[in-house]
């Protein structure tokens, strides 16, 4: 139901702890799919630590149909009942509620408590979807142990699942069947969860570091059997390293994992039985890219682990989302790290950290929906699902590992989980742990949760070749008026030969003959002095990416080379080269949006630099990679002061085909170097070569000749995986051949996986070549389904987010395709919706043509009777 008043903001300031506390929960469904009845018998406590008598229960879309206190039926004036709250008042001090209610799952098409999808019962709880199925103190801070009864049709519905442990299951009258459940530990509501469906299941006996045998299950819909093997494994690879790295043992005798075709996110970590999107599930070589193996590990990984982080310890308040988000995905960024194993291979996934920093959460940090990693209020809260919460959130994490070491890191671990096990608690509790268990003071540290934006660090150096003293000197700038963070700066120093210095820093601790040094800026600016400098150094400033900043320092080209030649630190050699490529970027797209891209030139210094790591065989494939991509369209729009999407789009254009063009023969050479016959795997050595070779491809490709196109075509035809048949497929299509019969015949072959059909839809409509008369011809497409949000997500964000050139369009045709599907897709999907509505964040940034049009679409949507969650987008975007 909407409500017609405006949207209340909710503040941090104000948390009060519950007035009830809830002990037992105690479920039942009967499942059906336009009426469900629940019956909801809860016993609560009146919390010492609350002031106020009242229960106060919430509850949206669903229809009271019954409710007895203590035995005695309430009558309407007993209650009070609205929109979103049933409140009892002055209630006894213990209390047993029997809620009965009804709710219809196959039209909620939000996807956010009981749904429908494919003819099956799913659930999605978090944030505050539980609410939608019954009403309850729907709060992480109430922690309550959950039975749940479930009964629906056998035959349509054979699977019955839910949290924690099956114990009792049997058959009922008219062909109904029902499950009990009981989960042993105490959960916020948000972590509820059932599935009733028809699926199969690869299941699989697992032994724990300390002997016990547990169950482990990954569900999909018939047909999918073939793509749950690298679930499967992630999941037990998730396991090991949990009790490996952090000494976490699994905590039940089954854990589960569901695959579902409609999801508003990746996955969630209900308790025992995990959701998640079929894209983070379903793989084969035949449907899967290495991109998608990959982010299967991540999400396996980063769900189990909230079982420790996040279900286990959970939050206090949403407002504390970042407690379980960004150290969970922490977890899973090491995980993913340790799994590679290799010095360079955890490199390159720190790399790929940093692009998606940049790419995502620096934009957000710098437009209207910025926010602290730990926000101060909010209207929505599925809104702060963010970038910033999460990556960002991660970052603070890595932050004090990079401070404290591993060691002290891992104590601060351990302390924490002493201290919270089976609590609710908020990022100063852990930010405590950290502190005591190393003995530190961190109170500086807090205001990482606190002051939003992006900082920047300013870099100095001087040198004295009679004391032989090099310093730096370093200084940082918040946002106005906010105070200095307390910011790791990992630092080397590089000879003239290109090796590490051995450094000797005044004052510092540090192992003999390091090599790298972590300085700790807490002062807006402060020296630091190494000693014994021999010669002139080159500095290379904040390795690894120590701290979420932006870096300024000037580096001549001379120095960028020697970087990008020699430096110990892979974050940093391509750091360099993402600096040089930066610096021609700029300067090109300023000669584009002045005289057009006829007389641009690339010099020879740059092109040699690409060529030389191009063929340095002695890097891995997958660094080589990354080094030669060029800094996204995003991105470079993040360093200019007026956006001009085209000349930025033609300007980097440019520098793609000049690269093809020059490196011809050393782009086909690799191209074949980096073949990987055999049977496909999804290990990082592989999928390194595919990357560098498939890039090959794609410069070699940016103004085709018959050579190139065949060679395009040839890997299409003979591929032997979805990594080199998409790549193969792509490259065709963004070089503006005509791709045509080659679309087709993918979408022939593929017809019935959808996955794979999504991307279709999204290589079509992130290629420079589909304007936004393209992107509504394929809407008419049988296979589009704007109530699918993958495959909204496909085609509808591809374009806006992925395809700058084009969607800001001078006529501004774009915008109005925009406005139009977010209210579209507000009717259906407020979440989806919501964040198709954060495409517009930066428009005040474009040229003053485009920036007016952009206003109109989003008045044009604020004029509309929105969700909270658009409105709230919205309303922060047109804000001064
Ligand atoms: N907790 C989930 C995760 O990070 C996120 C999530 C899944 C979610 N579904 C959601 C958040 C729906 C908001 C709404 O793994
Ligand atoms: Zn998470």
């Amino acid at each position: 139901m909407r409500t017609d008043s405006s949207p209340t903001t909710i503040f941090r300031q104000d948390y009060t702890p519950p007035a009830f506390l809830v002990e037992t929960v105690e479920l039942g469904f009967d499942l059906a799919p336009a009426r469900t009845v629940v019956a909801n018998r809860i016993t609560l406590r009146r919390n010492p630590d609350a002031a106020s008598h009242d229960i106060v229960l919430y509850g949206e879309e669903i229809e009271l149909v019954q409710l007895r206190l203590n035995g005695q039926t309430l009558e309407a004036g007993d209650y009070q009942l609205n929109e979103s709250t049933l409140t009892i008042r002055s209630a006894p001090a213990e209390a047993v509620l029997e809620i009965e209610t009804l709710c219809a799952p196959a039209e909620n098409t939000a996807l956010s408590g009981l749904y429908v999808s494919n003819g099956n019962f799913y659930t999605q709880c978090e944030a505050e979807g539980f609410r939608r199925i019954t009403y309850f103190p729907d709060r992480p801070d109430v922690m309550a142990k959950y039975t749940v009864m479930l009964r629906a049709d056998k035959q349509q519905y054979p699977v019955l699942l839910g949290n924690g442990n099956l114990i009792e299951q049997g058959d009922l009258d008219d062909g109904r069947h029902y499950a009990k459940w009981e989960d042993p530990f105490k959960k916020p509501s948000y972590l509820f969860a059932l599935v009733a469906a028809k699926l199969v299941c690869q299941e699989e006996r697992f032994k724990l570091a300390d002997g016990r045998d547990v169950l482990l299950q990954v569900w999909v819909e018939e047909g999918n059997l073939d793509k749950t093997d690298y679930a499967m494994q992630s999941l037990k690879n998730s396991i090991r390293w949990d009790e490996e790295r952090w000494g976490l043992e699994l905590d039940l005798d089954r854990f589960m994992i569901v695959a579902v075709g409609d999801f508003n996110m990746g996955a969630m970590e209900n308790k025992g039985l995990n959701i998640f999107n079929t894209k983070f599930v379903l793989a084969n070589p035949r449907t899967a890219t290495d991109v998608d193996y990959a982010g299967i590990e991540a999400v396996v990984g980063h769900e189990y682990f909230h079982n420790w982080t996040g279900n286990r310890v959970t939050c206090r308040d949403w407002f504390q989302l970042s407690l379980k988000e960004g150290l969970t995905v922490f977890r899973d960024q090491e995980f993913s790290a340790d799994m590679i194993g290799t010095d360079t291979g955890r490199a390159v996934t720190r790399i790929d950290q940093v692009r998606t920093l940049r790419q995502a959460q620096f934009p957000e940090d710098a437009g209207p929906m910025s926010h602290p990693v730990r926000p101060d209020s909010f209207v929505e809260i599925n809104n702060f699902y963010t970038v910033t919460v999460y990556e960002k959130g991660a970052e603070v994490v890595r932050m004090y590992q990079t401070l404290l070491g591993r060691d002290g890191f891992r104590k601060g671990m351990d302390l924490y989980f002493e201290r919270h096990d089976g609590q609710a608690v908020t990022c100063d509790d852990f930010r405590a742990a950290m502190a005591d268990a190393n003995r530190r003071d961190l109170s500086q540290f807090e205001r990482w949760y606190s002051q939003a934006g992006t900082p920047v660090v300013t870099a100095r150096t001087r040198y004295d070749a009679v004391k032989r003293n090099f310093d730096i000197i370093l200084s940082q700038r918040g946002q106005a008026e906010q105070q200095p963070f307390h910011i790791p700066v990992a630092v080397g120093l590089l000879g003239a030969d290109g090796r590490d210095l051995p450094l000797h820093l005044e004052h510092g601790k540090h192992a003999k003959g390091a090599t790298t040094v972590v300085l700790e800026l807490t002062g807006q600016e402060q020296i630091f002095r190494f000693r014994n400098v021999d010669e002139r150094p080159i500095p290379s400033i904040l390795r690894d990416f120590s701290a979420p900043v932006i870096l300024e320092y000037d580096y001549t080209d001379d120095e960028l080379l020697h970087l990008f030649n020699h430096d110990s630190d892979p974050v940093n050699r391509w750091e360099a080269g993402q600096r040089l490529a930066m610096e021609r970027l700029l300067k090109l797209t300023a000669q584009v949006a002045a005289h057009g891209d006829a007389n641009l030139k690339l010099d020879h210094t740059f092109i040699n630099a690409m060529r030389a790591v191009l063929t340095d065989a002695t890097l891995d494939p997958a660094f080589r990679e990354l080094a030669l991509i060029l800094p996204s369209e995003t991105i470079i729009a993040e360093q200019m002061d007026v956006v001009d999407p085209q000349a930025i789009h033609k300007a980097r254009q440019f520098m793609r085909r000049t690269i093809g063009a020059a490196l011809k023969q050393e782009l086909l050479a690799q191209y074949q170097a980096n073949q990987t016959p055999g049977e496909y795997s999804p290990d990082a050595a592989s999928a390194g070569k595919r990357a560098l070779k498939n890039l090959c491809l794609s410069y070699l490709m940016v103004a085709p000749g018959a050579d190139e196109l065949k060679l395009a075509q040839q890997q299409f035809d003979n591929a032997s995986n979805m990594t080199d048949r998409s790549a193969a497929l792509v490259a065709m299509i963004h070089s503006g051949a005509d791709a045509g019969p080659y679309l087709k015949s993918f979408y022939a072959d593929f017809e019935h996986e959808a996955l794979v059909i999504d991307k279709w839809f999204a290589m079509q409509a992130s290629a420079p070549t589909s304007d936004v008369a393209a992107v509504r011809k394929l809407m008419e497409h049988p296979a589009f389904n704007l109530k699918n949000p993958n495959r909204a997500r496909s085609l509808i964000f591809n374009f806006t987010n992925a395809n700058p050139a084009r969607f800001h369009a001078a006529d501004g045709s774009a915008y109005a395709f925009w406005a139009e599907f977010v209210i579209k897709l507000d009717a259906i999907n407020p979440q989806v919706a919501a964040r198709l509505a954060r495409a517009m964040d930066r428009w005040r940034r474009y040229a003053p043509a485009l920036q007016a049009k952009m206003k109109q679409a989003l008045e044009q949507v604020a004029a509309h009777k929105l969700s909270n969650d658009v409105a709230e987008v919205v309303t922060k975007a047109l804000a001064n």
